[in-house]
């Protein structure tokens, strides 16, 4: 693998050795002293010109941990702010000697065009709608670190599948790893087509969460609604969000996963959220460990 822009085009056995490198690295994460020597003298820069909380800081921590160094280049008082074009900032970058790039952005397929104006590695942490293959990662581990394995597992992914990144990308990650991916939210907010990418629409959330070993649910995401797609979120709550009592109809050691950020009350109840079997605060963990992973297979000497 010479960059990460999806999880659509890595094989499974790629998957599987970063995701078994994660479980390394989740060990020395672990330990009283956090930081290896791995990527000592490799400089790491984070151009996040979206918010971000996560994954943001995660992988800045990945850097650190493994003695990197990071450079992290937000929209806000760099050039672009004097109409250089991104891709000239991210070759000006490349040219300080910068072995890899990670990159946000709200546009889909910025993270792939870079990767062609550019002979460093480029790391995708988001683009627009399209994927995030860095949290499907995560989510793939943390489903792993629960039940051992994916393969078989039913993992239902709940909510706003037509405007989540994290979704599409778990969709290709999951099935690819051997789960079951089952879908369900609004029909305004489910992709026409789905079926081909190997997953099994539902039509209630009832039906999603009967007997599912994992329930992902996903964030509304405001920032890229066009207009109305649901009555009110009062309605979105009680039609879509995740109760206790709804809870129920997962198998008894279900686990529920949600990429944060969490919109307390809409998709998911406190109740929830803060209370086993969710392992939100699992998947943040993890995402240190992944992220450390994916730099060191990236830059490390296993080039
Ligand atoms: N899950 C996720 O991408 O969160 P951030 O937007 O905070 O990075």
């Amino acid at each position: 693998m010479k960059q990460l822009l999806d999880t659509e085009t890595p094989s499974r056995e790629e998957l599987e050795r970063i995701l078994d490198t994660t479980e390394a690295m989740l060990e020395i994460s672990q330990r009283d002293i956090k930081k290896v020597p791995t990527l000592r003298g490799r400089t790491v820069i984070n151009m996040f010109l979206e918010p971000s909380t996560r994954t943001r800081v995660s992988f800045e921590i990945a850097a650190k941990r493994l003695s990197a160094d990071a450079i992290n280049v937000t929209a806000s008082g760099s050039s672009l702010s004097k109409a250089e074009t991104l891709s000239d900032m991210a070759r000006n970058l490349s040219a300080m000697q910068a072995d890899v790039l990670v990159v946000r952005d709200r546009n889909a397929g910025v993270p792939a065009m870079l990767a062609r104006h550019l002979s460093i590695p480029v790391i995708n942490a988001g683009d627009g709608n399209h994927e995030h293959p860095t949290q499907a990662l995560l989510d793939a581990f943390t489903i792993r670190q629960a039940f051992g394995n994916i393969e078989g597992r039913v993992v239902s992914i709940i909510g706003d599948v037509a405007h989540s990144r994290v979704a599409r990308s778990n969709i290709h990650a999951l099935t690819k790893l051997g789960a079951e991916v089952r879908i369900a939210g609004p029909p305004t907010m489910i992709p026409v087509g789905v079926e081909q990418f190997g997953v099994k629409p539902c039509t209630s959330i009832d039906e999603a969460l009967d007997g599912a070993h994992v329930v992902m649910m996903l964030r509304i995401q405001m920032e890229r609604l066009e207009g109305a797609l649901f009555p009110s979120v009062r309605e979105y709550a009680s039609t879509w969000g995740l109760s206790r009592e709804r809870l129920r109809l997962a198998r008894p050691d279900a686990v529920v996963l949600h990429p944060g950020p969490v919109n307390r009350g809409v998709e998911i109840q406190s109740e929830v959220a803060d209370a086993e079997p969710s392992r939100i605060l699992d998947q943040v963990t993890n995402g240190v460990a992944t992220r450390m992973a994916v730099l060191y297979l990236l830059t490390g000497d296993s080039q």
